[in-house]
């Protein structure tokens, strides 16, 4: 069953298509949202996830798939913006049947749409997913998939915080900055890496001491704090978010002592307004979307036939496209998160309307 959606806030263009499925027998309720196809097929990964209601699915697939429109914009890929939920706690209800039903719906959109994992869905899940359908990635190396997608991730992050840098400082070495990394998971240990590898003195934490004991054994020089309160009052020159959602709301900015906001968690900024907050105080928000895109500019190279030295360059270039949209903000007079928007918009309108010119 296939709906129209009409949101408050739809963007410039609004969703092109919401696609609900249900498989009984196996338990399937999934919501694909696809926000864009204006760059190409559209592509962002599967939530697996208990939502409290139906409304709460779709709120979040349409969020997500607008969302995923613009990083890949930003990220200088041909795809467009779409994302899919799964409503269920997967604990009880995955399961080899469910997740090929799913498979075969995205096979069903012919190509419109390319899924891969998110919060509850892993590599494993995509292997069987794909036995299914050709429109998956993040798969498993033995699969020819591209396995984990937070080296690229973090690698990106890294540069996107170097373009930063350069814009306050007039460099972007962070050698003799004090970095805070909030959340030693995946992304945030290959960042503390490549910080400590640039001379940068790392300031972390985490809720998990699985992940502390791991900053002491492999990096004895970072310095631990023992919360995130902790690490955004303290004397450091940027703050890496890298671990959950909305790190930067009405206690942590007022309280936050860096002048460069730089990390991998998705969706940063709590509300509207607080870019605006940050801006005021001085502090530089390198967009959370275009510095944390190399994972799925990891996954989108799969589709090529995963080349990791392709895929690491084109990660490399979240650099100039940081530093493009900070000098875009500085000449429009407009925080960064508009600036990246506005650039986004800009690429979907200019590339997507190429569609157009009749090919014969
Ligand atoms: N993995 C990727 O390729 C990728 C790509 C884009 C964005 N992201 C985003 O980056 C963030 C990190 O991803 P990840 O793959 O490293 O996840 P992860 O689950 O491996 O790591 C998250 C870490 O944060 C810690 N954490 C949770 N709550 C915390 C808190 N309150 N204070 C301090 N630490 C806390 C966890 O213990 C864990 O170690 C997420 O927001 C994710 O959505 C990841």
């Amino acid at each position: 069953m296939g709906v129209f959606v009409s949101t408050d806030d739809p963007g410039p263009a609004g969703h092109e298509q919401v696609v609900f499925c249900q498989d009984r027998q196996s338990g399937l309720k999934a919501i694909i949202g696809i926000y864009s196809t204006a760059l190409g097929p559209a592509l962002g990964g599967t939530r697996f996830y208990p939502y409290a209601s139906e409304e709460a699915a779709l709120a979040d697939v349409l969020d997500l798939s607008r969302g995923m429109a613009y990083k890949n914009a930003l990220a200088g890929l041909d795809l467009g913006g779409g994302k899919a939920v799964i409503w269920g706690d997967p604990d009880q209800v995955k399961s080899e049947a469910l997740l090929r039903a799913y498979g075969r719906f995205v096979q069903s959109l012919g190509g419109r749409y390319y899924t891969a994992c998110d919060v509850g869905t892993y590599v494993a899940d995509m292997d069987v997913i794909a036995r299914e359908t050709r429109y998956v990635t993040g798969r498993s190396v033995e699969h020819g998939g591209a396995g984990d997608s937070s080296v690229l991730t973090a690698w990106g992050v890294f540069q996107g915080m170097r373009a930063a840098a350069e814009h306050v400082w007039g460099n972007p070495s962070l050698r003799g900055r004090r970095v805070g990394v909030a959340g030693l998971g995946k992304v945030g240990r290959h960042l503390t890496g490549h910080l400590v590898d640039d001379g940068a003195e790392v300031v972390a934490t985490d809720v998990d001491p699985r992940a502390l004991e791991w900053a002491r054994t492999n990096h004895p020089g970072v310095a631990l704090v023992a919360d995130t309160a902790a690490l955004v009052a303290a004397d450091i020159d940027v703050y890496a978010p890298c671990a959950l959602g909305g790190a930067l709301n009405d206690d942590s900015v007022p309280a936050l002592r860096a002048r460069v906001v730089a990390g991998a968690a998705n969706n940063q900024l709590a509300h509207p307004g607080i870019e605006k907050l940050l801006a005021d105080r001085g502090i530089l928000y390198a967009p959370d979307y275009v510095v944390n895109a190399g994972g799925v500019i990891q996954v989108a190279d799969e589709i090529e036939g995963f080349n990791f030295d392709r895929a690491k360059l084109r990660a490399t270039r979240i650099f100039d496209t940081t530093r493009q949209i900070l000098r875009l903000a500085d000449d429009e007079g407009v925080p960064p998160a508009v600036a990246a928007d506005r650039l986004a918009e800009r690429r979907m309108a200019d590339v997507g309307r190429l569609r157009a010119i009749h090919l014969g």
